[in-house]
């Protein structure tokens, strides 16, 4: 029987999972269909009880249903215990299982830039997002994290959680030059007329400026990172790889993620370079 799969979120007509999982179906021979479905916050009992009934094999979830699936499910893994948010879930059998795939998936992103382990690391925002990264950074070897945050409480919290250490924006900004990493996770980027998370002006050239905005790809970070000589990375590489973990999850299949970014990169208007 034919398989079937989706992304629930609100909004959700702007996520490109659907386009994404089709292409990787058919490149891999899978019978597969994935569907976009828009599900409002006051309807997530039912939708995750309909995905259940009417027989999805998996499903993503997006804003702003991250954390309030995970009480609607069977289960979660370590990872998405430790994030308070799940992406991903597979279904095995008659159950519901949660995990995380986004703090990985950003860190395989940020691998294709060869970062050194020893790399020191400003992360910027505290939310969500920052923490699957923050606990995939740790995971995967980078121990010199320093997290900055508007609210700074929330810095010194997830800070405590990794072993990282905490300052506030106003610190951050006059010690910029001392880190090779900044990652932006906070969703100011999301619009062009925001102003910046954090102030760039005392960056080191050749810093390596990271966003996981995807959409648009040249967020304001990159654009300044960009005019102050660092090296960037998009959201895109994210976006991917955090898919194709999802992917492998359901079907057991890698797939070509190299491919994909050029494709995504592609139709979202940006200029794709080959490294
Ligand atoms: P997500 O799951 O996408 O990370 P979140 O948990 O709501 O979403 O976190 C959003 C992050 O963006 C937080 O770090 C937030 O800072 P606060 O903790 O101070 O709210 C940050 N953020 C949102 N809007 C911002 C802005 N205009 N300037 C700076 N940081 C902002």
């Amino acid at each position: 029987m034919k398989k079937w799969y989706a992304v629930i979120g609100d909004p959700i007509a702007h996520s490109l999972s659907p386009f994404m999982h089709e292409i990787w179906f058919q490149e891999n021979d899978i019978d597969a269909s994935f569907l976009p479905i828009h599900v409002e916050p006051s309807k997530l009992k039912q939708a995750c009880e309909a995905l259940h009934l009417l027989g999805a094999s998996g499903f993503n979830v997006t804003v702003p249903h991250k954390q309030a699936i995970i009480p609607l499910l069977d289960g979660i893994d370590d990872t998405a215990a430790k994030m308070n948010a799940v992406n991903t879930v597979v279904r095995n059998g008659k159950k519901f299982k949660g995990s995380n795939t986004d703090g990985d998936g950003f860190v395989q992103s940020l691998r294709t830039a060869n970062p050194k382990v020893d790399s020191r690391i400003l992360l910027v925002g505290a939310g969500g997002a920052a923490r699957g990264i923050s606990f995939a950074l740790n995971r995967a070897g980078f121990k010199d994290v320093t997290i900055t945050n508007r609210t700074f409480r929330r810095a010194e919290e997830l800070a405590a959680e990794t072993g990282s250490k905490a300052v506030t924006k106003a610190e951050a900004e006059q010690i910029l030059n001392g880190f090779d990493i900044i990652i932006q996770t906070t969703s100011v980027g999301l619009a062009e007329d925001e102003a910046l998370p954090i102030s760039l002006e005392k960056v080191r050239e050749g810093t390596l400026a990271a966003d996981i905005v995807y959409n648009p790809i040249d967020t304001p970070f990159l654009k300044k990172a960009e005019e102050k000589g660092c090296k960037t990375l998009n959201g895109v590489g994210m976006f991917v790889y955090q898919g194709a973990i999802s992917f492998e999850k359901w079907t057991g299949i890698k797939p070509d993620t190299e491919k994909m970014i050029q494709v995504i990169t592609e139709k979202l208007g940006g200029n794709y370079v080959n490294r």
